[in-house]
């Protein structure tokens, strides 16, 4: 139980007892520690009901409260309820958080399946700096949930049947270079996707040709499909290194291809139901009439008032769509593995596609908890949309073999003495934490510029940090003559840089469970942080090695604790921590 949870329960028996009926509040964290660690509006909410003094009510709720051990209480402004956690408690807390691998943290979510859906490229198109937010943000959902006890599928949905194969068949027939796509694959793909995307402008015929190559390859054409299955075999090839480099795995790599065959039933099953209806020769999903029209994604305002906002799941020449393709997806993830919940970590341009994705699968009766956890774009250095097309965008390979350089380079400068293997294993970790770190501590829905420097920022508030903080703590460790058995420490805390070190230790359990509440890793990562620089505070104002055998021992315990909060942390974020640096 958090301390949070603890207080909760205790306040719930008070206000029984207080107004003669079974009640709950909710305590939060204070914003001002000079409040008191934590807090209730209790008082003032069900004082208004009763039409009762707020202030009065909260003095006869606080002698109800059996807080002995845990806390004080005082009454604040209109008639908040304060509460002070007692330095005795923090540090049975922090004893608590020590022999427990889980460090505070509820499993909330057992007994329930999770298909995090994330990444997800395009096929034979670069891994664009902008699918960078989906990896890291996707991988590091994937990891909190499964540590708050979720069973997580990670599922790479990737766009391996767009028209964008017309293209890539066309150019492949006629400009490949098969020495070039022997060499390295991706960029040749590129290559000849960009180089077709020219002609087209120069010659409109192209495009017909483009789109004759994607029909035969859609009506099973061997020779289109041969070409097809080698540009997703080399493309895997390609992005495997790169999920490798950063260290995310997938348990499936369902692209939309796989659910080809489903597409045809899935239409005629929401025809049969009403869901869809012919409209010009395509089948569409139209609005059941069921919401507000401010509500319903199947409506849009234009100038004359609400028009109907279709989705196209059968175009009038037969083919399918990435709509058609995702009300199948949810279907399997449903039916083959029980999903409970889904996650789709995807932009937010695409935010319409989903809202109309999860009402039409809730009118087919595909229920469950689905989101569409949409993140801002990266912005060129003109603030405009960063696009594959362009050409001249950076491609995510280059971010990440520029923030490995950049930390080798720096770590050759601060720390000569590691060479060799070790040193590159550091500058991976550094590197490639920095980069993810950046992405993880702001907000996801704020767009941002690229800006190399960013990025790769070693200093400040950044992975570095927090890396270099528990490398600092090992380091204490190994000064020691005799190894520590933090397990058997009695923790005892005095000085403020203590209590707030411990305070902050209590709090991981309570934040964990937030994140996925509204899909916000910068919580963690900005946690990490404040966590760090306590410690830092905790180590300037409180000797540790030099003080004498029991205050050492307690201090050393939360110098254990902290470390195992922030690797543990830092690994949820999907960034590892170096032995040394
Ligand atoms: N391939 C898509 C894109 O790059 C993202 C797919 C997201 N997942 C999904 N089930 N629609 O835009």
């Amino acid at each position: 139980m958090t301390l949070l949870q603890d207080l909760e329960a205790r306040l719930a028996a008070a206000l029984s007892s207080t107004l003669g009926e079974p009640l709950t509040a909710a305590v939060t964290p204070t914003a001002d520690l000079r409040f008191g660690d934590y807090q209730t509006n209790a008082a003032m909410v069900l004082a208004k009901h009763r039409k009762i003094n707020p202030r009065a009510l909260a003095q006869e709720i606080i002698d109800h409260l059996q807080l002995d051990g845990l806390a004080t209480a005082d009454i604040a402004g209109p008639g908040f309820i304060n509460f002070r956690i007692l330095p005795a408690a923090y540090a049975a807390k922090a004893a608590e958080l020590l022999h427990d691998e889980k460090l505070g943290v509820p499993t909330v979510g057992e007994g329930q399946t999770v298909v995090v859906d994330f990444s997800a490229p395009n096929v034979a198109k670069p891994m664009h700096v902008g699918h960078i937010r989906s990896t890291i943000i996707g991988d590091s959902l994937g990891r909190i949930a499964r540590f708050l006890g979720f069973k997580v599928i990670a599922d790479n949905h990737i766009g391996d049947w767009g028209t964008q194969f017309g293209m890539i068949l066309h150019g492949w027939k006629t400009m490949l270079n098969a020495e070039a796509l022997e060499a390295d694959p991706i960029p040749e793909l590129l290559r000849i996707y960009r180089d077709v995307n020219t002609a087209i402008k120069a010659d409109p015929s192209v495009l017909e040709t483009c789109k004759n190559e994607l029909v035969k390859l859609q009506a099973g054409d061997p020779e289109n499909l041969a070409i097809w299955q080698q540009c997703i075999d080399v493309s895997k090839r390609g992005l495997r290194k790169i999920y490798e480099i950063l260290d995310v795995k997938f348990d499936h790599w369902l692209g939309e291809s796989y659910y080809n065959d489903r597409l045809a039933g899935l239409v005629d099953v929401f025809l049969t139901k009403g869901i869809a209806r012919e409209s010009e020769g395509a089948i569409c999903i139209f609005s059941d009439g069921a919401k507000n029209p401010e509500d319903d994604p199947f409506m849009v305002h234009k100038e004359d008032g609400w028009t109907d906002n279709p989705a196209i799941i059968r175009k009038a020449d037969g083919g399918f769509l990435y709509a058609t393709t995702d009300l199948a997806t949810i279907q399997f993830r449903i039916d083959e593995w029980k999903a409970d919940r889904i996650w789709y970590v995807v932009g937010v341009p695409q935010q319409l596609h989903f809202r109309q994705l999860f009402d039409a699968a809730a009118r087919w009766g595909k229920i469950g908890n689905f989101q569409h956890v949409a993140f801002g774009s990266i912005l060129g250095e003109d603030r405009k949309l960063m696009k594959t097309r362009s050409g001249e965008n950076v491609q995510l390979t280059d971010v990440l073999t520029e923030a490995i350089e950049r930390a080798a380079n720096i770590i050759a400068e601060k720390n000569p003495d590691l060479q060799g293997e070790e040193a590159e294993e550091i500058a991976k970790i550094v590197g490639i934490g920095a980069v993810k770190f950046a992405e993880l501590s702001q907000g996801r829905l704020t767009d941002y510029v690229f800006a190399w420097d960013r990025m790769l920022a070693l200093q400040g508030d950044t992975a570095p940090y927090l890396q270099y903080s528990t490398v600092r703590i090992r380091s204490i460790f190994r000064k020691l003559d005799a190894p520590f058995d933090a397990a058997s420490a009695v923790i005892t805390l005095n000085e403020e840089a203590e209590i707030h070190l411990a305070r902050l230790h209590a709090r991981f359990g309570e934040l964990l469970p937030l994140i996925i509440e509204d899909f916000r890793p910068n919580l963690l990562a900005n946690y990490l942080l404040e966590l760090a620089r306590a410690f830092h505070s905790f180590f300037e104002a409180c000797p540790v090695l030099k003080s004498e055998a029991a205050v050492r021992d307690s201090r050393l315990a939360l110098c254990e604790l902290t470390s195992r909060i922030l690797s543990t942390g830092l690994g949820l974020l999907g960034i590892k921590c170096p032995e040394r640096m």
